[in-house]
């Protein structure tokens, strides 16, 4: 089940490739996996950071796994017959062949309602000596999300957009998540990290938003109201994340990060 309506835009999400593509490194970084089999990243998005996995471990068999066509259909470049093989599904219904050596999962679980259920079955569905490793954003209390859920419930927006206002229930806090690893039997180690995007050009903060979490809201809305609504939520923006003297803008990104680990 996931609650992002529409399809990914994969170019609108690739904007800040960068700087979405250090959190990933930053994840496997902390997988000790040596030779795995089977190797299994979970919301695979474009496929590209899904296509590094190849070159970290030469002899595995990587699969991705995203319920968007688009994503899908960037991903399919990617593609290595035998090696690294794409597949279109919803990760909550996903069910593995067999035992996983590695299975990732990059910015997705915030999209899925529920996801300490799913987290408890991938961990189950480990191979002894596994690895389950997942990064999710934790910055549903900074301006971003709180203007913007603010915004969605004002008296104009409230009749259609109350619902699709970031919900900071969407992830856990890091304690909660190392309960969820060391309670499925896995060695567990959770981390929070802030990065501080140095972002360029007119209304940087909003091209970020508008890839991700400004999805839900604006897929309700055409036309004049789409504008009029991101206008106002831009002005609101300018405030929270003013440009700096040199042309920048700073852009706090917090987060969360968690790597389990089974016994061999
Ligand atoms: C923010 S992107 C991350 C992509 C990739 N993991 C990365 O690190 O670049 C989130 C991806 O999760 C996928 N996604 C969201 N909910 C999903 C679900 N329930 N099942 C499968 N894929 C999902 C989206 O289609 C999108 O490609």
């Amino acid at each position: 089940m996931t609650d992002a309506p529409g399809d990914w835009d994969p170019t609108a999400y690739l904007r800040f490739a960068g700087e979405r593509g250090r959190p990933f490194a930053d994840l496997l970084a902390q997988v000790g996996a040596v030779d795995p089999a089977v190797v299994v990243d979970l919301g695979c998005g474009d496929g590209s950071a899904t296509a590094t996995l190849l070159r970290r471990w030469p002899r595995a068999a990587v699969t991705g796994v995203d319920s968007s066509a688009s994503m899908l259909a960037a991903a399919a470049e990617h593609a290595v017959p035998g090696r690294l093989t794409f597949a279109l599904d919803d990760v909550s219904d996903w069910q593995p062949a067999g035992p996983v050596d590695v299975l990732l999962s990059n910015a997705v679980l915030h999209w899925v309602p529920g996801h300490a259920g799913l987290l408890r079955r991938w961990a189950g569905q480990l191979a002894p000596g596994g690895w389950l490793a997942f990064q999710v954003p934790g910055n549903w209390r900074a301006p971003t999300h709180a203007l913007l859920a603010e915004l969605c419930r004002s008296p104009r927006w409230a009749p259609r957009l109350a619902d699709a206002a970031p919900d900071p229930g969407a992830v856990l806090e890091p304690a909660g998540y190392l309960d969820v690893l060391t309670g499925a039997g896995l060695a567990a180690d959770v981390w929070e990290t802030t990065y501080l995007h140095v972002l360029t050009g007119e209304d940087p903060v909003l091209r970020w938003v508008g890839g991700t979490v400004l999805r839900p809201a604006l897929a309700r809305l055409d036309g004049q109201e789409a504008e009029d609504f991101t206008a106002q939520y831009a002005g609101a923006l300018h405030r929270a994340y003013p440009q700096r003297d040199d042309g920048t803008t700073v852009l706090p990104f917090r987060r969360l990060f968690a790597v389990g680990h089974r016994a061999g």
